[in-house]
């Protein structure tokens, strides 16, 4: 008898992957952009650079108050700038600022009504971008002021905390156990209240839309995250259908998870260009971007941790309370990770919502991990400090076998991996546990570290390949793939096309990638960090397909093929299944049966032969099992015939296959559909963050001194992209421990700091020596290219390492973000 499955057997199915058995190995290779030549050269055109005739400018004009309503807009107050063409108002639409994956519940807000400072609510346009900006500065506006009633201060409001709405959340409440009775009972405790300020995510392109129409189509040049979805937020806006919206974002300059949903700037355009009959171009400044499109929220979380002597946790607390518009769905899921992370048989993560008149919340980068893993690994470190024992001793003591929360299995976990090879990379050896025992001249030295994870996620995506005769190339043939994902600086363009040219065996410059344009399949977009593993497998079940297509054209089954250098080659025997076998013809052969004779012909629908597919080898395991038990002999059928005369033991050009075929082009679809994978099995990033820093004995000052990041995440497609990504998260980590804070008005809500000469993000000079190592890791439970998420995974908890860090040199803990020199001193 066979050995009884495992529980990961029983649950998920591994996929394989072909990337093993490809001529190029071009697959993880450290390649340069693709695009990296038209970007430097100026010859990527973002949605601002495209040049229309006849464009007209129009600027937005942003609330004076926080809260009320809107009286009159006096357009005739600035009819006398010249160039001005037109005030548009609109009470119902513009003012649409969404966030993908979250559906609001709040009124509609519209110009006579107002939530936030800074809300727009009207837009100048005019013949230059200068006309429209003073019109916009000049407009007069009269309001009804209701901003004595606004909800401005998040520790006043904190009583009138409500429920989240879980159902349209990432996240919900859990409770496992008792865990305050957990927490009294334990011999050792951490119980603490972490405070993390609201974040801009302040992409360096601004928010803009190119809009015009042509007759009742609309088409928006906009820089965007996620196409898809934007395309059906447009159409709801404004009543279109399908084929009279296309998004179009050929290039984008970061988003951060502003660009999920559409800004107020994209339904602005579209009606203003409507009214004017011209163009319409809106680019939002700096303050803008920060006033009026999303902001991380800000949070305040308690974290208690109840363990025994050994450090062995039973208890586990995560309570966040963040804030948001009234009414509105979002919430930073600050706990994702917490549910799984460490050991604990009593649970709980618990979130509430302070309403408050400040800009929409929404996802800024590794939404919820991001902060909520700041909490959870400076308690950790704390608790080690409490028990004298290494922090990393700690977390290995409380690895858990599966998701305690979920009772699954981890499809693969390397978090105790990514400690001990970052430990070693970064000499935790000479860490110090006493805290301020290193002074260097002015400088006390200190380091920390911080585990981190972060879940990945598979959206569904689409793609189209073709491969194309096309006698510019030296191989006679271009493939072209078409998917309307974005690339947002993420190197989507890149590690697509090394996808593409691994599976279709031709040269990167053979590969034509086509992305950002809603007419194309629709892809998952770019978020969440599923955006490599969602519309990568899209475009690598579009080559697959592909692969199967040419090799029936060439009489060999699609197991049997190698690729290499644009020429086909027999390699290897096929082995039949043993279905194949007692039918006695490939499932391809079969399957090419069933089309040619039953669905072309009508006679049964294609959904019902992809439904029962999967059955043929259950049907032919029972026939085994009945033959086998009664003695029936199983039923012999022929071979189908060879339909193709090409000898197996030749190569072929993919040039001359095509020709042969009188075709031009050949063409085939991908599509991934999440499935059961990874409801039945935790599956997650997970890394290790170290961090050395000195902070000044006088001043307080503080410095990063260097970085050491551990990150295992499934296969790489590419190196250097994923180093870089990496670089990113661990440069957001060293913002948010030391200086990332939206800073809003108590009394009239402004944005105080609304642009980056206030709101302070990293320069080169606060970046230090960054090392990053990507752990070797293969997950078959994930998707075809056993990928995982990384972008996300480095900045989730990388703060906390910069900030136990800081305790390690000073001996102070501080609790509330960032840490600034005011609060060690
Ligand atoms: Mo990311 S915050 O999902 O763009």
């Amino acid at each position: 008898l066979p050995a009884e499955p495992t529980n990961k057997e029983k649950m998920d199915k591994p996929v394989e992957t072909l990337f093993d058995k490809t001529a190029s190995n071009l697959v993880g290779k450290p390649i340069n952009r693709v695009e990296g030549s038209l970007k430097v050269s100026g010859q990527a055109h973002y949605s601002a650079e495209i040049q229309l005739d006849n464009k007209v400018y129009g600027v937005l004009v942003g609330s004076t108050i926080a809260k009320g309503k809107v009286e009159k807009i006096d357009s005739d107050s600035i009819a006398h700038i010249p160039g001005i063409i037109k005030v548009v108002t609109d009470p119902k639409r513009f003012l649409r600022n969404s966030q993908q994956g979250t559906k609001t519940e709040a009124p509609t807000q519209g110009v006579s009504e107002v939530f936030y400072h800074g809300e727009p609510i009207a837009v100048v346009v005019a013949e230059t971008f200068e006309a429209a900006t003073e019109g916009a500065n000049a407009l007069k506006v009269t309001y009804k002021d209701e901003t004595d009633q606004a909800a401005l201060d998040f520790t006043k409001e904190l009583p009138n905390a409500h429920e989240v709405n879980e159902k349209k959340g990432s996240d919900k409440n859990a409770k496992h156990g008792d865990p305050e009775q957990g927490l009294a009972d334990s011999a050792v405790t951490i119980d603490r209240m972490y405070h993390t300020p609201s974040q801009s995510n302040s992409p360096m392109e601004p928010h803009v839309t190119l809009a015009h129409w042509e007759d009742d189509k609309l088409v928006l040049y906009t820089s965007n995250q996620m196409i898809a979805s934007c395309k059906q937020q447009v159409m709801d806006a404004l009543d279109l259908k399908k084929d009279q919206v296309e998004l179009i974002s050929y290039y984008v300059g970061g988003g951060f998870g502003s660009k999920l949903g559409i800004a107020p700037e994209s339904i602005a355009a579209a009606i203003a260009s409507k009214e004017v009959g011209r163009p319409v171009l809106i680019t939002m400044t700096r303050p803008q971007v920060m006033e009026a499109t999303v902001r991380r929220s800000n949070t305040r979380q308690r974290i208690a941790i109840g363990c025994n002597e050994e450090g062995i946790i039973n208890t586990f607390i995560h309570d966040t309370t963040t804030s948001n518009l009234p009414g509105e769905a979002f919430f930073e899921p600050t706990a994702l990770s917490t549910h799984f992370l460490y050991r604990g048989e009593n649970r709980r993560v618990s979130y509430q919502m302070v309403d408050m008149n400040h800009v929409l919340s929404g996802s800024m980068r590794a939404p919820g991990e991001a902060v909520g893993m700041i909490a959870v690994e400076c308690a950790m470190d704390e608790l080690a400090t409490k028990l004298e024992m290494d922090p990393i001793e700690l977390r290995r003591r409380n690895e858990p076998e599966e998701d305690p929360s979920e009772e699954m299995p981890f499809s693969t976990r390397q978090l105790v991996a990514c400690m001990e090879k970052g430990a070693e990379a970064f000499g935790w050896d000479e860490h110090n546990p006493k805290p301020a025992s290193r002074l260097e001249g002015d400088w006390w030295i200190g380091t920390g570290m911080s585990g981190t994870s972060r879940g990945n996620m598979l959206q569904p995506s689409e793609a189209r390949a073709i491969l194309q005769v096309d006698d510019s190339k030296e191989l006679g043939v271009k493939a072209i793939i078409e998917t309307d994902m974005t690339d947002i600086g993420t190197g989507s363009y890149t590690v697509f096309t090394q996808v593409a040219a691994d599976l279709l065996g031709l040269p990167i410059d053979h590969i034509e990638m086509k992305l950002g344009d809603s007419d194309l399949p629709p892809a998952s977009g770019s978020g969440g960090s599923f955006g490599a593993a969602s519309a990568g497998s899209g475009v690598y079940l579009a080559c697959e397909q592909l692969r199967k297509m040419l090799a029936k054209k060439v009489g060999l089954h699609a197991d049997t093929i190698r690729i290499d250098n644009g020429q086909i080659k027999k390699s290897g025997e096929h082995q039949p299944s043993k279905a194949e076998a007692a039918i006695g013809a490939s499932r391809e052969k079969v399957a090419d049966f069933v089309d040619k004779n039953l669905v072309e012909k009508g006679v049964v629908d294609k959904s019902e032969v992809d439904k029962v597919s999967g059955l043929v080898d259950k049907a032919v395991d029972l026939a085994d099992k009945v033959s086998a038990k009664t003695g029936m002999p199983l039923p012999e059928l022929k071979p189908a015939n060879e339909q193709y005369d090409f000898d197996d033991n030749q190569s072929y050009a993919l040039a001359d296959i095509i020709a042969k075929f009188d075709e031009q082009e050949i063409s085939a679809k991908g599509q991934i559909k999440p499935g059961k994978n990874g409801k039945n099995l935790r599956q997650a990033s997970f890394g290790a963050n170290f961090a050395e820093v000195a902070v000044h004995k006088v001043t307080g000052e503080i410095r990063v001194k260097r970085m050491t990041g551990v990150y295992a995440a499934g296969r790489i497609l590419n190196h250097k992209l994923a180093t870089s990504q990496c670089y990113g998260g661990m440069v957001f980590g060293i913002g948010s421990a030391l200086m990332e804070e939206v800073i809003h008005d108590k009394h009239d809500g402004r944005l105080c700091n609304h642009d980056l000469a206030e709101y302070h993000v990293p320069v080169n000079a606060d970046v230090p020596q960054l090392d990053v190592i990507l752990l070797e890791e293969d997950d078959p439970y994930t998707n075809p290219m056993h990928i995982k998420g990384i972008g996300e995974t480095s900045i989730s908890g990388s703060a906390a390492a910069i900030a136990n860090a800081i305790y390690n040199a000073v001996g102070v803990r501080v609790y509330d973000f960032p840490i600034t020199l005011d609060k060690i001193l």
